[in-house]
């Protein structure tokens, strides 16, 4: 049987996830490769109506509440949506995981990081990505990426300059903590150069794979 593959984007808002993500889905699809394409906050029934809740509710949401709330959307993502599919041994592509609670929410200096990975981890029963691509870029050039497609504000991306280097500086210490599952890449470079390099990794994931089996 063909090996599966769970593979998360992470990094800063508008550093070209998405645009990532697509690119790879293609590519995987034209292998004939069965693929999944989700995201967190957000991937479920459930989960659209946590990504209102973190992302659009107007009044203050307590720290906790809110780190609770992405790890209600990730446990039932992974028990409902990305576990299943790897027992199929298809291809997930994810927008953001568990490292987006600890950069982001860890960012917000009220919470401990640690803590908040333990919660995830609990959430998802332990389960992690084979491969996590950061996306890194100076939050500067992302605000101006943000400014120039128009779009409107959600309440982090609306979060003050200082948050957002705070966020790169925790991915950046997440991903020197993990080596083995990042892959960092300078996301000023031009998207297809990117993507080409996440191929790479991709491929060679799958013939190591090929190599153990
Ligand atoms: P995203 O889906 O990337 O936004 P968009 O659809 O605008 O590209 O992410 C939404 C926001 O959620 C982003 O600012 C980061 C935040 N977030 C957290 O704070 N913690 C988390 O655990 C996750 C998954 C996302």
């Amino acid at each position: 049987m063909t090996e599966g593959l769970w593979i998360t984007f992470e990094g800063g808002d508008g550093t070209g996830k998405t645009t990532q993500a697509t690119l790879l889905e293609t590519w995987l699809g034209e292998q004939g490769r069965t693929v999944i394409r989700t995201r967190e906050p957000g991937g479920t029934e459930v989960g659209v109506l946590i990504r209102d809740i973190v992302l659009h509710h107007r009044g203050e949401v307590a720290p906790r509440a809110e780190a609770l709330l992405y790890a209600a959307d990730r446990a039932q993502h992974v028990a409902t949506v990305v576990r299943p599919a790897r027992e199929r041994g298809e291809v997930v592509i994810q927008d953001r995981y568990l490292d987006s609670s600890v950069a982001y929410q860890g960012a917000g200096r009220v919470l401990d990081a640690g803590e908040v990975r333990e919660l995830s981890l609990w959430a998802a029963e332990g389960a992690l990505p084979d491969i996590t691509v950061l996306l890194d870029l100076d939050p500067a050039d992302a605000r101006r990426r943000l400014d120039a497609a128009d779009k409107p504000f959600d309440r982090l991306e609306a979060e003050k300059s200082e948050f957002h280097e705070r966020v790169r500086t925790a991915f950046l210490a997440l991903a020197a903590a993990d080596p083995a599952r990042f892959l960092v890449l300078d996301a000023a470079q031009p998207a297809d150069t990117l993507a080409a390099a996440v191929r790479n990794r991709v491929a060679a994931f799958f013939a190591s794979c090929d190599a153990s089996s």
